[in-house]
């Protein structure tokens, strides 16, 4: 069962174009973790200050190990300090379990 992994991060609206062009520069070491499954940056339109950073993984236990490995850290490399200021200290780790999911049905 796949296990869903958001992190909400709320930005200032001030910081929002900085932290964007920190994605654009990311890593790209998640598409190589095993048991990696998505990945998507989702900007908010109404409703929410929030980002959301929204990853699934083919297990919790493939989630835990990028998570403390290397590349989590590389990714984040600018940390702390560094990131504060683009996204201000306001960060929250959502977990779940997908229990259904559909794509389209098309030829
Ligand atoms: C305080 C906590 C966190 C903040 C402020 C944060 C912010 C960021 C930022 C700004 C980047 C772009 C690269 C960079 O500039 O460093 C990034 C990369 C990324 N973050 Fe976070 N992040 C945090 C924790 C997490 C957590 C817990 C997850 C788990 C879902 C996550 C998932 C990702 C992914 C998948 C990438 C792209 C990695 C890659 O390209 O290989 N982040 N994060």
């Amino acid at each position: 069962m796949s296990v869903v992994k958001i992190n909400a991060i709320t930005v200032p609206k001030d910081k929002q174009e900085r932290f964007e062009e920190r994605f654009k520069g990311r890593a790209g070491a998640v598409e190589s973790t095993p048991g990696f499954e998505w990945f998507e940056l989702l900007r908010p339109l109404e409703g929410t200050d929030q980002y959301l950073v929204y990853t699934r993984w083919e297990s919790e236990e493939a989630y835990r190990a990028w998570e403390s490995g290397q590349d989590f850290a590389r990714a984040h490399e600018g940390g702390g300090s560094d990131l504060a200021p683009a996204a201000s200290d306001s960060s929250h780790l959502w977990s779940y379990e997908v229990i259904e999911s559909a794509a389209p049905d098309r030829p």
